[in-house]
């Protein structure tokens, strides 16, 4: 079974002594609710030569915006539970908001150009809530390598640029997307998709299909390959917030025709926001 954490000085200890004993933490954080693309995290980092593995649960209050899903986020502790369990995890830190956010706090990390655009835009604070319970899970921790989703890309870029620009000694890698086999990229929020929202939710993964097709025959055009995709999403969605075709390195919107291609899609299905994204030439047809 799993170990079980509350208490940020129990963590710390628990990994000091750990990493006297010569381990190599691996880490992965999450929000809990957790699905295969969590776990594959997990996996990604005994790869990767972890010896201790830790996942954080932790629904972190200061990166939803006030009128987001943080009441009703999926709460399932007892099954997150057992698929570390299953999953070999050795620890489960899971702290209350009282713990990381203690009356009085008031000291924030900002990363700043990479969360400008699309999320950053759209959720204006949202950044800002990741990256400072981020810095201070790492610091708790003290991990060799964490482990993040490509599926949130430019939270990935995010926290690749933190960990670069504080000189954390820490490996960050991007993992692929892990999609169900109709092409849906697992998200704690696919639960809140009735029979016939998980449908039309299939629109994104059609729709960058459509533009790895198209890429694969040779199209370069950033508003063609965006074009299709924000088609398809349109025809199925309530309300689309961006589809993009962007450069995977800055995130700037391309100009021009290039080889190196991200598609950036956030859209609304009801109250349900999924984000996905597609790195054309690199990521598998969804
Ligand atoms: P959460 O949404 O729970 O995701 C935790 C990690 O799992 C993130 O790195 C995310 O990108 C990755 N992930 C989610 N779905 C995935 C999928 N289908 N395939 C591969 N990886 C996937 O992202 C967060 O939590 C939070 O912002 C957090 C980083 C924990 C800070 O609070």
């Amino acid at each position: 079974m799993s170990m079980v954490i509350r208490d940020p000085r129990e963590l710390f200890a628990h990994c000091e002594r750990a990493r006297h004993g010569g381990a190599r933490i691996g880490f992965v954080p999450t929000m809990g609710a957790l699905h295969d693309g969590h776990l594959a995290l997990v996996d990604e980092a005994v790869r990767r030569g972890a010896t201790q593995s830790v996942v954080s649960i932790f629904v972190n209050p200061l990166q939803f915006g006030p009128s987001e899903d943080f009441s009703r986020y999926p709460r399932t502790f007892e099954d997150d539970l057992a698929r570390c369990t299953a999953r070999g995890v050795d620890v489960v830190y899971a702290p209350s908001p009282e713990t990381m956010y203690p009356p009085g706090f008031q000291t924030h990390v900002e990363v700043e150009r990479v969360t400008t655009r699309w999320e950053g835009a759209f959720r204006p604070t949202h950044f800002r809530g990741v990256t400072t319970v981020v810095t201070k899970l790492l610091l708790a921790v003290g991990p060799c390598v964490a482990v993040f989703g490509r599926k949130d890309y430019q939270q990935w870029r995010t926290l690749d640029r933190l960990v670069h620009d504080l000189a954390l000694p820490i490996e960050i890698v991007g993992m692929p997307t892990v999609r169900e086999p109709d092409g849906l990229a697992l998200s704690s929020r696919n639960r809140y998709l009735d029979g016939e929202r998980r449908v039309r939710a299939l629109a994104i993964a059609s729709g960058l299909r459509q533009a790895h097709d198209l890429y694969r025959g040779g199209e370069r055009a950033p508003e063609t390959l965006s074009g299709v995709v924000r088609a398809a999403v349109l025809a199925a969605f309530d309300r689309i917030d961006y589809v993009e075709a962007v450069d995977p390195e800055t995130l700037e919107p391309l100009s021009g025709a290039s080889d190196e291609v991200l598609i950036l899609v956030a859209a609304h299905l009801g109250a349900t926001r999924l984000i996905d994204n597609m790195h054309l030439g690199h990521d598998a047809r969804p």
